[in-house]
């Protein structure tokens, strides 16, 4: 009977142990989910491109087409009147803003709903 009892209490502590790590775990995967999520976030609102890379982004053999206006970087791939980097003359991977205001009928309201993916520096 004593056998019984030990064997009862050693299965037990085991049990206990195997739970207490299994939470532990659950913690720590946890918190590296949070710190991707906000890693991922910052790379997004903060991006820099200089004229320079800005120019990578022409949307020609498969890249994407990004333009910029006002400083502003936005993205152009898959927008139908920009396919393959162009549109009625005008050639992704630069810096539009004089055209946009100055060339084209309908200013920066097409500016609106697409996606921002960073800003211009120099
Ligand atoms: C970034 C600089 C841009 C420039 C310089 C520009 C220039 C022009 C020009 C010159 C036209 C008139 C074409 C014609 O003679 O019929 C035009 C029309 C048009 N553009 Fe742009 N465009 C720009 C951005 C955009 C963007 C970002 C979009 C859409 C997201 C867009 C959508 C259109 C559409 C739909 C038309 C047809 C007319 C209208 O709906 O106003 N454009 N653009």
């Amino acid at each position: 009977m004593k056998k019984f009892w030990l064997i009862f209490i050693i299965v037990f502590a085991l049990a206990l142990t195997a739970c207490g790590s299994a939470k532990t775990e659950e913690k720590v995967e946890e918190t590296a989910t949070e710190q991707t999520s906000e890693g991922t976030q910052e790379s997004t609102i903060e991006k820099e491109f200089t004229k320079e890379q800005l120019k990578e982004f022409n949307g020609k053999e498969g890249k994407a087409a990004y333009i910029a206006v006002d400083g502003v970087v936005y993205d152009v791939t898959g927008v139908p009147q920009w396919k393959d980097g162009g549109h009625n003359g005008f050639e992704a991977g630069n810096d539009l803003t004089k055209e946009i205001n100055e060339v084209s009928p309908h200013g920066v309201s097409k500016l609106k709903d697409l996606t921002v993916v960073g800003k211009l520096v120099d």
